[in-house]
């Protein structure tokens, strides 16, 4: 779509995300930037782009790896793909919900390493999620797809949401302050954006107002949750389980996560369909081609 555009197009074809140095020196010589979730785009690399490049298009709904200020009084447009990754997010979401619930990760561990003894009334006993109350914290565009997605779970649904949730409302879900959300409910599910306001939003105060019995889902961004906070939660059966797609310090997943058997672990791939994925590249695209024409971005980040 680029090329197509007319526009000279220079990839990074290694899988991991570039060193601070080279894309400071990189943004210096292009017009527009393309990145990703794990490429962090601080002051340096914007003071670096300013002479030049006119805008950083996040291919990612999240920005948190963006410094939003510096790039408005460097007068670089920030831009990032909402919407088209949505429903997938949404329904890797209720992929972890179900799996804490019913211990899929653990079962499936046993089968694979050859030490399933075979059908027993007793054994990888779950929890039913039907019936239950989910917790959506952020009921935005993801949130309220997963919401969405509770009614066929015949689940009463509660979240939380700084602004007016019409959407949310129409689905029957009921907006209510964080500590009733996580006192009442029996899955919490996270879809905020991480910023000062949300970071560790979920620490060890959050985590003791919960049921023991509770399940955590975090398919937002590792930071949201205090990870220590959760660990001892999870050794001390605070709460009973959890599945994380998002971690503190990706890729490095904690040790003491990797050896409990009541949380199931993915390695950040909320947004991971192939059409999705194309769907964010051509958003990104988009936006890259409307700044260089003079055009107004497609997505914007709102902050802006
Ligand atoms: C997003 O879009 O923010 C995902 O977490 C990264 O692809």
């Amino acid at each position: 779509m680029l090329a197509a555009a007319g526009l000279d197009v220079r990839v990074n074809s290694r899988p991991t995300a570039v060193e601070p140095d080279r894309l400071a020196r990189q943004a210096a010589c292009h017009d527009a930037v393309i990145c990703l979730a794990t490429d962090r785009i601080d002051g340096a690399v914007i003071d670096a782009a300013r002479a030049r490049c006119r805008i950083f298009a996040n291919c990612a709904v999240g920005y948190d790896n963006i410094d939003v200020g510096a790039a408005r009084r460097a007068g670089i447009v920030v831009t990032h793909t909402p919407d088209v990754l949505t429903e997938t997010t949404a329904d890797l979401t209720w992929a972890l919900i179900l799996a804490a619930a019913r211990r899929l990760g653990q079962a499936e561990r046993v089968v694979r390493a050859g030490a399933w003894r075979g059908w027993s009334m007793l054994d990888f006993l779950g929890t039913d999620v039907g019936g239950g109350t989910i917790g959506v914290v952020g009921a935005g565009r993801i949130g309220t797809a997963v919401l969405r997605r509770a009614r066929g779970f015949s689940m009463r649904m509660l979240y939380t949401s700084r602004r007016d949730a019409e959407a949310a409302d129409a689905l029957g879900a009921r907006r209510v302050p964080l500590n009733d959300l996580l006192a009442n409910s029996d899955v919490v599910t996270l879809h905020v954006p991480l910023g000062e306001s949300t970071r560790h939003m979920i620490d060890a105060g959050a985590l003791q107002r919960m049921k023991n019995s509770a399940i955590l889902v975090n398919t937002a961004r590792g930071a949201v949750i205090d990870e220590a906070a959760l660990i001892a939660a999870l050794r001390e059966g605070r709460i009973a389980a959890a599945g994380l797609d998002v971690y503190e310090s990706e890729p490095r997943v904690a040790p003491e996560l990797l050896r409990m058997e009541n949380v199931v672990l993915l390695p950040h791939i909320g947004s991971a369909t192939t059409a999705t994925r194309q769907a964010m590249a051509n958003c990104a695209a988009r936006n890259v081609i409307a700044v260089l024409r003079g055009q107004p971005p497609l997505t914007p980040i709102d902050e802006q």
